[in-house]
């Protein structure tokens, strides 16, 4: 059938009052996912930073972050016939990593890649569901430069309006994302 406007895919998105606590009001994409017009809709909007005014493919790779960027990032690399690039969570790649760590609101978080998984020079789209404070992409934005790649955009469904995620990430890369909350 026709393929749903990227508004409409937009408002799959369920809200869930207290979520995973009391007084948070959580954004669940399950729904935009299990429609495959409104995922596809989805994807193409967040490959758009890929490619330039001409239409073609300016990066080498995407990366998505562990574990909801994984979901959207390796369908987001496939529109742009690149490859994909897991950053997970400490402990998960079996071989030589990078190591980046972050503040969480309780705590400390670490994000780690594969120390061969980005070649020097090589240029990179960033995905991932939501921008919070922005740690979760400072943190990458960190391991990309450990292996002497650049980030060239990041693609973000949603981002949180009332968090400095966008300060947080400054002006150096573009920032796209589908919907402010
Ligand atoms: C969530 C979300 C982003 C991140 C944004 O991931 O999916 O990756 O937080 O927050 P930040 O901008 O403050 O860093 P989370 O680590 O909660 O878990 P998940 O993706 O594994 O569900
Ligand atoms: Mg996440």
């Amino acid at each position: 059938g026709p393929r749903p406007g990227l508004a409409s895919a937009l408002a799959l998105i369920a809200d869930v009052p207290d979520f995973p606590e009391p007084g948070v009001l959580f954004k669940d994409i399950t729904p935009l996912l299990a429609d495959h017009g409104a995922l596809r809709a989805v994807v193409e909007a967040l490959a758009a930073p890929g490619r330039d005014d001409a239409g073609r493919v300016v990066v080498d790779k995407v990366l998505g972050m562990e574990s909801r960027g994984f979901i959207l990032g390796a369908p987001v690399a496939l529109a742009l016939d690149v490859g994909f690039v897991p950053v997970r969570k400490a402990g998960k790649l079996p071989r030589a990593t990078y190591t980046a760590s972050y503040v969480l609101e309780y705590g400390e978080a670490t994000l780690e890649v594969h120390q061969d998984a980005l070649r020097p020079g090589e240029r990179v789209l960033l995905v991932d569901d939501v921008l919070a404070t922005g740690g979760t992409a400072r943190a990458t934005t960190q391991l990309v430069e450990r292996c002497g790649a650049q980030v060239h955009a990041v693609a973000m469904l949603m981002e949180l309006g009332f968090l400095p995620g966008r300060q947080t990430l400054g002006d150096d890369v573009p920032l796209t994302t589908l919907l402010t909350v």
